[in-house]
């Protein structure tokens, strides 16, 4: 079969490279791709959010399955696109993409449907959204409702910084449109796990879990990034919070959809918080963590093509899930200045010595220039290492981490610091 993988970063690398496992794949195309894709596929110099193009693409070509790693086409419905043409593609529609497309929705949606969240109101008026923070409890959540690169999330300690914050969201708009509408949530405490799931409607099928590192520098102190480094699995993750996932959260979020008219199939990822009070959901998304596809995928037993023509199908309840073993880490390097301002086109050396068994360079920001493969983003590498444990994964992917050279290369020194307090 012929695969069209959409998107251009370090998850997109990781999906073709799980495709190119699979007995399966004849042929990857990457539209449109990076520097490091293009060993494994053939990239496409068509943008994500050319839907018709892409369509055209696939009919031409005969791609018989086109997989969307990223929101921003999902949520602009690309795969209502595809399948108007009869064109097979892995991903929600454009009437459940909204999942992680406004934050108002998925916040009544919990409500509606009693799955643990932080208490919130929405705004329309930044007025009103004044007036009630007056009354609120400090410290509060500001959240534009649409998409805003990870960023559109500001949390505030005072009622200072919480009307500094509407002007930024609702007035100045910052983040954009994102920002007509605005939740503001209780803020909770608690550690962070991300979960990925494939869904295929009806059935949801929960792969291993992981955790991120929003923050940009070492502590968790600095700006919100979409992610400087992620471990798998998460030790924090136990069969009991698993359990009460299970029974209050991830199955009823897909009844949910279904009960919405809204049948979800393709990737839900749960932000969730393990609180005081039990498992609560931050955030959904819908499409893989980038950088959590960079240690959930290289650990993943299945076919990943099995699994993502069992969502589409609707056939995922024969399929199982399983997980090899062991853990991950993968480390981010970014340019320097990261996530504000950076500089492109250095040149990377060092890239030749990762096996793709146990050590991988996921791409996320690079180009080719006269030849060399060159820096081209503000996330360049997620460097992934495999190891019995945790702890091995954690060493061998610093030890990787060095192989690699750029100028302005950053990372953060404590991915995984986490993993010592288990
Ligand atoms: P989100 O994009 O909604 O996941 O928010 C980005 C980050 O903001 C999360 O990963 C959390 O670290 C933080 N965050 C979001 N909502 C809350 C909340 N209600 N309480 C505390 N922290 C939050
Ligand atoms: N790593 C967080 C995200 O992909 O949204």
């Amino acid at each position: 079969m012929k695969i069209l993988v959409v998107g251009s970063g370090g998850r997109e690398h990781a999906i073709c490279m799980a495709v190119s496992k699979s007995s399966r794949a004849e042929k990857i195309y990457c539209a449109p791709g990076n520097a490091g894709i293009a060993a494994i596929a053939e990239c496409v110099a068509i943008s994500a959010m050319e839907f018709d193009k892409l369509a055209d693409f696939a009919e031409e070509h005969g791609i018989g399955l086109t997989i969307v790693g990223m929101d921003d086409p999902l949520v602009g419905g690309i795969v209502d696109v595809f399948e108007a043409r009869g064109l097979r593609i892995f991903g929600p529609r454009k009437n459940a993409a909204i999942l992680e497309g406004s934050k108002a929705f998925s916040k009544d949606l919990m409500k509606k449907y009693g799955i643990p969240t932080a208490a919130y109101e929405t705004f329309t008026d930044p007025q009103e959204a004044l007036a009630y923070l007056r009354t609120a409890k400090m410290p509060v959540v500001l959240k534009a409702d649409g998409l805003a690169l990870g960023k559109g999330v500001l949390i505030c300690r005072t009622l200072a910084e919480a009307e500094d914050g509407v002007k930024t969201i609702m007035q100045d708009r910052k983040f954009g449109d994102a920002g007509k509408t605005m939740v503001i949530e209780e803020f909770m405490t608690g550690r962070e796990v991300s979960v990925l799931s494939f869904v295929d409607g009806r059935t949801i099928r929960i792969m291993s879990s992981a955790q991120d590192h929003k923050r940009a520098g070492d502590g968790d102190t600095g700006l919100n990034t979409g992610g400087m480094g992620t471990f798998s699995p998460s030790p924090f993750y136990t069969p009991e919070v698993d359990a009460y996932c299970r029974a209050h959260i991830y199955q009823a979020t897909v009844d949910a959809m279904a009960a919405e008219g809204r049948e979800f199939k393709g990737v839900i990822f749960f932000g969730l918080m393990l609180t005081e009070d039990g498992p609560k959901v931050l955030e959904y998304n819908a499409r893989f963590g980038d950088p959590e596809a960079q240690v959930v995928l290289p650990r993943m037993k299945n076919d990943i093509l099995d699994v993502m023509e069992a969502c589409v199908d609707g056939t995922l309840d024969q399929m199982t899930l399983s997980f090899e073993d062991n853990a991950a880490v993968c480390v981010v390097l970014a340019s320097a200045g990261y996530p504000v301002s950076y500089e492109k086109g250095f040149e990377i050396r060092g890239l030749d010595r990762f096996d793709q068994e146990s050590t991988f360079c996921f791409h996320a920001g690079t180009a080719f220039k006269d030849g060399r493969i060159v820096t081209n983003g503000g996330r360049v590498l997620g460097i992934t290492a495999k190891g019995g444990d945790l702890k091995e994964a954690r060493k061998k992917a610093y030890e990787a981490a060095g192989w690699v050279d750029f100028e302005g290369k950053y990372m953060r020194r404590d991915i995984g610091r986490a993993i010592d307090e288990a």
